[in-house]
This record gives C-alpha cells, sequence and structure tokens, in this order.
C-alpha cells in the first residue's frame, strides 16, 4: 500500500509575510491529514520555514540543486547547503527547468544521482508537450525521460524516488489532465519500471501534477495508480492545499 504524498511547488512565489501566513494555516491543518506533506520553497525561505515547521508534521524540500559538492559555482546551491536546514526532498528535472534553463535528461539524470547520493529523495519530474500528446508520442516521451535516470541509478534507486507525472500543457493552464488520461499514463510509467522491477513498480510512489486544485484533486488521487500530487499554484494557500492534502 502506498501512502498519498502530497507536494507544494511554490516555484518563484513568496515573501516573508506570506510564508508566514501560509506555513502557519498549513499547520494549523496538518493534524488532520494522513498523506505525507511536502513544501518545495525558495532557498531564500528555508530558515524560515525549517523554524515555523519545527516538530511538525511538515516536510521541507527545494525545487533544485546543483550536481557540485561546492566551490565557484555563483548563483548555484548545493545538497549539503539544503540539508543543513532540515530538507530532504528535491524537484529535479521539472518541466521549467528542462525548458527555460536548458536540462537535457542526461542533467536531470545526474541530478537524482546526485540527489540520492546524499540522501535526498528526489521528485523526479517527467511529463510530455502538448504537441508531443497531439503527436501520440506521450509514451515514447516518458520513456526516453525514465530510462535516462534508470541508466544511470539502476532501478533499485526507485526505492528512493518519487516520480512526479506533469503533462506539460497542464501545468500553470487550469487545465487538467482526465482522470482517464492521468491514470492512463501513470499505468504506463509503472508498467515501464515493472520490465525492470515489478515489485519496485508497485512500490515506487507516481504523483500527478498540472492544474491540480481542491475541485479536481480527490478523483485524480482515488485513481489506481495515482499516489498524490505535485501542486503549484493550489499550494500558494493554505485552505485550497490543505483541502487537496485531505484529498489523499
Ligand atoms: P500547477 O503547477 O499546479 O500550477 O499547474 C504544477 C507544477 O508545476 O508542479
Amino acid at each position: 500500500m502506498r501512502q498519498t504524498i502530497v507536494a507544494g511547488n511554490w516555484k518563484m512565489n513568496a515573501s516573508k509575510e506570506t510564508v508566514n501566513t501560509l506555513v502557519m494555516g498549513i499547520l494549523e491543518g496538518l493534524p488532520d491529514v494522513k498523506s505525507k506533506v511536502i513544501v518545495c520553497t525558495p532557498y531564500p525561505y528555508f530558515s524560515q520555514v525549517e523554524a515555523l515547521a519545527t516538530h511538525s508534521q511538515l516536510n521541507l524540500g527545494a525545487q533544485n540543486i546543483n550536481i557540485n559538492a561546492s566551490g565557484a559555482f555563483t548563483g548555484e546551491v548545493s545538497a549539503d547547503m539544503i540539508k543543513d536546514f532540515g530538507a530532504e526532498y528535491v524537484i529535479v528535472g521539472h518541466s521549467e527547468r528542462r525548458s527555460l534553463y536548458g536540462e537535457t535528461d542526461e542533467i536531470v539524470a545526474e541530478k537524482v544521482q546526485v540527489a540520492l547520493d546524499n540522501k535526498l529523495t528526489p521528485l523526479f519530474c517527467i511529463g510530455e508537450l502538448l504537441e508531443e500528446r497531439e503527436s501520440g508520442n506521450t509514451e515514447a516521451v516518458v520513456t526516453r525521460q525514465i530510462n535516462a535516470v534508470i541508466e544511470k541509478v539502476g532501478i533499485e534507486a526507485f526505492k528512493n524516488i518519487i516520480i512526479a507525472y506533469e503533462p506539460v500543457w497542464a501545468i500553470g493552464t487550469g487545465v487538467t489532465a482526465t482522470p482517464q488520461q492521468a491514470q492512463d499514463t501513470h499505468a504506463f510509467i509503472r508498467s515501464l519500471l515493472a520490465e525492470n522491477d515489478a515489485d519496485i513498480a508497485q512500490s515506487t510512489p507516481i504523483l500527478y501534477g498540472g492544474s491540480m486544485n481542491p475541485a479536481n484533486a480527490e478523483e485524480l488521487i482515488a485513481c489506481a495508480d495515482i499516489d498524490g500530487g505535485l501542486i503549484g499554484g493550489a499550494s500558494l494557500k493554505s485552505e485550497d492545499f490543505l483541502s487537496i492534502c485531505k484529498a489523499g
């Protein structure tokens, strides 16, 4: 039985004031939540979130890491630095990093490896563009993205990886994949893992991301192969985020 996981991806949205209100709001509702809850916050707010969330069930994650341990990499942040603030998770390969910052499958695979080497759990993101879905290439795209990581870290490593399937056309657009579309792709992803190891395929959490909100979360998370959500816009309001956390 896989535990439901709900992760908030705040992206580049925060201020000291909004972080305070948001985290306090989440903490208030958290005792009624059975899902594992993670917030992936911008780095400057790590210390604030760490302090607010001490002794709570709220888990801290980053949105990206550099592959190097330290040194002359201006503007970058290492795995050790985020662990210093108690973070245990890191989003890797988000479509915005792939499209805006040139992260290839190979770079993403390397970041997954670095996260694992540092005992961080990667939230490894995959997903197709609209034109790829429309041309019938969804399965080919997610296969390529997953195989790049399997080749790098091996299937056993998926014991410590969370997959997030995020169709790019659904991210931030208000257009959600239908539960059937999402379930079909999730089942396909699980079958890909099963080609390598049936037990790992069953135990790996596969989250859905892309305009998940309080109105559609329950139906999506109820699907057999959908184990929770990676939430962008709706993770910025504590009531909305909590309502999704309670859907699992
Ligand atoms: P969204 O973003 O929920 O705003 O669509 C999801 C994501 O990018 O992880």
